[in-house]
């Protein structure tokens, strides 16, 4: 038994160190010098040495735990992390404010609310508390899901572990990011320099490769930060009612806000917000990117909706993008996947936009003599936010009397500068190819980077140096041949142990069971990204089936669909089901080239061959051409509260019967199902004579839908 006097001591410790913890990371205002809390902080580990039984897990001595994790899981967002849209001037923003005035019919003599924030230059994370304590922290990932990086996040001294007020909600997802303070990156570079090591380019990279160690007892040692800007899911609390409002609530609830945040009005308020915090710019402990100004009013934020993946009740006004003058040392071509020659630019190196930048591509030809690029030119070079660098001009009245007489005007090679094959430009494209396809090692190494790739096969520790040295030894030629490799060909490869090897052995042995989309966007097809692939492996089985298919029947059929589906609409007939729904010609093209060609049908039996399986598809899954879902063609808008689903729900019935969803009326909008509290959506579409249905009428429409085309209707 433990005296109940020493259990006292350590609550008591806790208790202080997280006061002491929030006076310091959440109101930027300790009461006590460091070394005080240090002292304290001993002291609690003292007693929980001495009294292991007394650890819990919220105290602040249990940041670090656990061991290194093998990688991180999959956490999926309650509600999707979105991101926002950009201003980049004044005139952008003005043209925000007067959209949404329009769009909430706000009278002209009163000006609207905004909460105007920072928008720190970090990474977004969200942070799962149920019932007041931390269990899940994730990374916004693709918006849906993220990565788990709980045991990394509980390292970040600002994030609490548990919330301080007497509210504890059954769930709150709190989201912000997590950056690194300018100070902090500058002692990081110092002591990795000391070390030996690499210094980090900026703090936003280094605070993204703290995030993503596996070892959380490295990131505990790199001094993260976190400053929280809103919400997901919240169940069990009113929330605030105003953005401001609720940046005030997560204060007190133990996160930090980044200052100075403001509540302005109007045009000229955002705009003299913006101003105001350029000049502060230069004096903040962390490097923002822009300002972020939300409609205060979070009724109003609903209404206003969302367009795409990001709300129309914000906006980021991006700083002006930063550009510097130096030297183009030369114009070299690199060779991509698909034989596409890049020019790119080797610069003197040169400080911008936060990064030294000494590389930056050309794109092709074309833009070259466009912006006349010599070698030895000086050039304005760009680095804005995070965007990859460009080269904007070159400053001709600079050019020695040789360059300005036209030497080194650049022409592309005749050769492949890799494999010395041909080069030729498809007259209707920009791009030059190497003809030399899988002759060309440059191409192979691309091809099997692309195939090994986490979001293709997945293949971990088949990386990039490794595939260009089996490339140039001539030990992979094809995707196919990495399910041939054993133990003793990849350790004779330099620095490649057996532990490594067998750690790679397995993976690409876990990589023969896949999924169908996975397994196509591995296989590098032109134009078929991770969207397209997935489409195709909804409509297609399996290889023979997308080989095989008669596409120019397809798309003659989907051609006819959309001609006689423009007739109809306007007379509110039922529409004509769309057969391979955002993929066209060119797409077709691709892929029927690619199957044409005799060496890709090898490969693709090869990688068959060496036990590459995917789930059989779920009869439901697969949409037959005829289009059995009901909806196929239609286009949805949903406004007001609905009796029975909310609006996300009845979005995701009408997408899983094949109709489309958007956020805004239009006149190809063909219903709107509207519920309780519908506002201007519904005055629009009555303007526009669209068809409108309650929740009752869309089911009503689905069943009617599903036996007229049981029925044929669709002929
Ligand atoms: S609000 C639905 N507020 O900017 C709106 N975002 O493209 C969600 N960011 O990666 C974002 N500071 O992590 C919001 N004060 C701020 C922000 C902020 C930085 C980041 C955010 C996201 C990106 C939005």
């Amino acid at each position: 038994m433990i005296a109940k006097a020493i259990r006292e001591q350590a609550r008591d410790l806790r208790a202080e160190l997280v006061r002491y913890e929030y006076e310091y990371y959440v109101l930027d205002a300790p009461s006590i010098p460091d070394s005080e809390y240090d002292k304290l902080f001993a002291r609690l580990v003292a007693l929980e040495t001495a009294h292991p039984e007394l650890i819990d897990a919220d105290s602040p001595t249990q940041r670090v735990g656990g061991s290194p994790s093998g990688a991180f899981a999959e956490v999926r967002h309650r509600e999707a992390m979105l991101s926002l849209g950009n201003a980049m001037n004044a005139d952008e923003v003005l043209a925000f404010d007067r959209r949404l005035r329009d769009l909430l019919d706000q009278a002209d003599d009163e000006p609207l609310a905004y909460s105007c924030e920072l928008k720190y230059d970090g990474l977004a994370v969200s942070l799962q508390y149920e019932h007041g304590r931390f269990v899940t922290g994730a990374t916004r990932g693709d918006g849906r899901a993220g990565e788990d990086i709980t045991a990394n996040l509980r390292t970040i001294n600002a994030i609490p572990l548990s919330l301080r007020d007497d509210v504890a909600p059954p769930l709150l997802e709190v989201r912000g990011e997590v950056l690194m303070y300018r100070q902090d990156f500058a002692a990081l570079n110092e002591a990795q320099s000391e070390a030996g090591e690499k210094a980090f380019v900026n703090p936003r990279n280094a605070a993204a490769g703290s995030l993503r160690q596996l070892d959380p007892q490295i990131t505990a040692k790199r001094r993260l930060r976190f400053l929280a800007y809103g919400v997901g899911a919240v169940e069990g609390v009113d929330l605030p009612d105003t953005q401001h409002g609720l940046l005030e609530w997560l204060q007190s609830l133990g996160f930090p806000v980044g200052k100075p945040h403001e509540t302005t009005r109007g045009a000229d308020g955002l705009l003299a917000f913006y101003e105001k915090v350029a000049l502060l710019r230069p004096d903040l402990p962390f490097d923002i990117d822009g300002i972020v100004y939300k409609l205060d009013d979070r009724a109003l934020q609903a209404k206003a909706g969302f367009v795409a993946r990001a709300p129309r009740y914000a906006i980021a006004h991006k700083f002006p993008a930063e550009e510097a003058l130096t030297r183009l040392l030369a114009i070299e071509i690199q060779v991509g996947r698909t034989g596409a020659l890049t020019p790119v630019a080797r610069l003197e190196p040169v400080f911008v936009g936060g990064t030294t930048v000494s590389n930056a591509t050309l794109h092709n030809e074309d833009e070259i003599r466009r912006k006349d690029l010599r070698a030895g030119d000086w050039v304005v070079v760009r680095r804005a936010g995070d965007v990859i660098p460009q080269v904007l001009r070159s400053l001709p009245e600079r050019r020695s009397p040789e360059l300005a007489a036209g030497e080194n005007s650049f022409v592309m090679p005749a050769q492949c500068p890799v494999c010395h094959s041909a080069t030729e430009r498809d007259p209707e494209e920009a791009v030059w190819r190497c003809v030399g396809g899988l002759v060309c090692a440059a191409q192979r190494k691309q091809a099997l980077r692309h195939f090994a790739q986490r979001r293709a096969m997945d293949i971990e520790g088949l990386g990039d140096k490794l595939v260009d040295q089996l490339v140039e030894a001539d030990i992979l030629r094809t995707p196919a041949d990495i399910y041939r490799l054993d133990e003793a060909t990849l350790t004779a490869m330099p620095r490649m142990g057996s532990k490594s090897a067998t750690n790679l052995l397995a993976a690409i042995d876990a990589s023969r069971q896949t999924e169908f989309a996975r397994f196509l966007f591995a296989l590098g097809i032109r134009h078929v990204g991770e969207e397209v692939a997935r489409v195709l492996a909804a409509h297609y089985p399996d290889i023979e089936a997308l080989a095989g298919e008669d596409f120019d029947a397809v798309l003659e059929r989907k051609q006819e669909a959309q001609k006689e589906n423009a007739r109809r609409r306007p007379k509110g007939e039922a529409l004509l089901p769309v057969p391979l729904e955002g993929i066209g010609p060119e797409i077709v093209a691709s892929v029927q080239h690619f199957f044409a060609e005799p060496l890709n049908r090898e490969v693709i039996d090869a990688l068959l061959a060496a036990g590459i399986t995917w789930p059989a598809p779920q009869e439901a899954e697969v949409a037959s051409d005829a289009g059995s879902a009901a909806l196929a063609g239609l286009s949805f808008v949903i406004t007001g509260t609905l009796p029975e689903r909310s609006r996300d729900e009845a979005a995701d019935l009408i997408r899983a019967e094949g109709g489309s969803v958007s956020g805004s009326v239009s006149g190809k909008t063909d219903y709107l199902v509207a519920g309780e509290a519908a506002g201007s959506k519904l005055a629009k579409a009555q303007k526009l004579g669209t068809t409108i249905l309650d929740e009752a009428g869309l089911l009503a429409l689905i069943e009617a839908r599903r036996h007229g085309a049981h029925n044929g209707e669709s002929n």
